[in-house]
């Protein structure tokens, strides 16, 4: 199958391209489309066939629930038996934006798309080509990440074409994603408490800043006990790893000088700030200049130390709050927990 890649940056190409990738939707096929989060790869909720051969073409596991999309707040209420009130409260305050809420789902929603759970993830993106996409197909998306499974998420659409070329017919070009690292998926407990399961850019601190109480599940920063099944079955799974070693140091710029030292020679990059200083002859990759650089740019750092064929590739911790959290999240997955201190 030849990919085709359509540019969606100004009004009418997003018109256009989502008329064309509603369309093959529409004949149960499935398109990758931008978000602001990572780009997704789309099929419509209606269509079983089409979800399963997301699966099929990612190589994701079964027991893995796809996230729903809508393009309007009034498409979830067919979708779900139910809407807490500090759910609500959170779909004004973030939506649309990086913010999955997970609520019971109704009978319109297929098992294939929620792993046989009883529940499922609604998501209302705010990138105009996706909105536009979800429009044009006239149903809501099941969309994962479209990338493969196990790899890091994809935040362009050459990304999508690296890893999917040749098994899906569309990608949907609308530019790098802004946000870089998947929605925080949340579910809200009984008696009102927001059970982060995913954490995102839409942090902790921004959740209890419209009201509602957060807390933050356990498996978020840790390794699942042999045997223990988590509430979002993603987080069992191998995730963002590249080819490359992952080496992930805690420490500050002086110490990780240091030890990087120990690299010079070796066919490994740092993944680093800007103004981060490093030891004469370490190869580097630039991840920007703050936080929020280093959360849009940081599975494209990881998919550049594969195409330099590197070894290894060493990055830091950021501080466990705001969206430093979501960034951890995914730099202990991508390094299987290990945290070198070198301090
Ligand atoms: O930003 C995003 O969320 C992107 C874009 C494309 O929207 N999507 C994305 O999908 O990251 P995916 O499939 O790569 O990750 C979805 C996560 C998985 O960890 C999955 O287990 C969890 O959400 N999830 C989905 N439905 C769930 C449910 N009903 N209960 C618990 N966890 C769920
Ligand atoms: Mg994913």
């Amino acid at each position: 199958m030849k990919t085709e890649i359509l540019k969606a940056a100004t009004a009418q190409e997003i018109e256009y391209a989502a008329m064309i990738g509603g369309k093959i939707i529409n004949e149960g096929g499935i398109v990758a489309m931008p978000t602001e989060t990572v780009y997704g790869l789309a099929a419509s909720i209606d269509n079983d066939d089409a979800i399963n051969s997301i699966f099929k073409v990612k190589g994701r596991p079964q027991d893995n629930p796809i996230i729903v999309h809508i393009a309007e707040r009034e498409d979830i209420y067919s979708l779900v038996s139910s809407i807490p009130d500090e759910a609500k409260a959170l779909m004004d305050a973030f939506w649309p934006g990086p913010l999955t809420i997970i609520l019971k789902k109704s009978e319109q929603i297929s098992d294939v798309v929620t792993s046989n759970l009883d529940t499922v993830g609604i998501r209302m993106p705010s990138h105009p080509a996706a909105r536009a996409l979800i429009k044009a197909a006239g149903c809501p998306l099941a969309a994962p990440s479209a990338n493969l499974s196990g790899k890091p998420s994809t935040t362009s659409a050459k990304h999508v074409f690296d890893d999917l070329s040749g098994k899906i017919p569309l990608i949907i070009d609308g530019g790098q994603s802004t946000v870089g690292l998947e929605s925080t998926v949340l579910t809200v407990l009984d008696g009102g408490t927001a059970l982060i399961l995913r954490p995102g850019s839409i942090t902790p601190e921004m959740i209890e800043g419209v009201g509602v109480k957060v807390k933050i599940d356990s498996a978020v920063e840790r390794p699942l006990n042999e045997g223990e099944k988590p509430i979002s079955p993603g987080t069992a799974h191998k995730h963002y790893s590249p080819k490359a070693k992952v080496i992930l140091l805690k420490g500050t710029r002086n110490k990780i000088f240091e030890f990087a030292k120990n690299y010079a020679d070796k066919n490994a990059a740092v993944i680093c700030f800007l103004k981060q200083k490093l030891p004469r002859g370490v190869k580097r990759i630039d991840i920007g200049e703050n936080e929020e650089d280093k959360a849009r740019l940081i599975f494209d750092a990881l998919r550049k130390a594969d195409e330099m064929e590197l070894d290894e590739v060493l990055v830091s911790v950021e501080e466990n709050s705001g969206i430093g959290l979501a960034i951890n999240n995914r730099l202990l997955r991508a390094a299987e927990f290990k945290v070198i201190d070198v301090e």
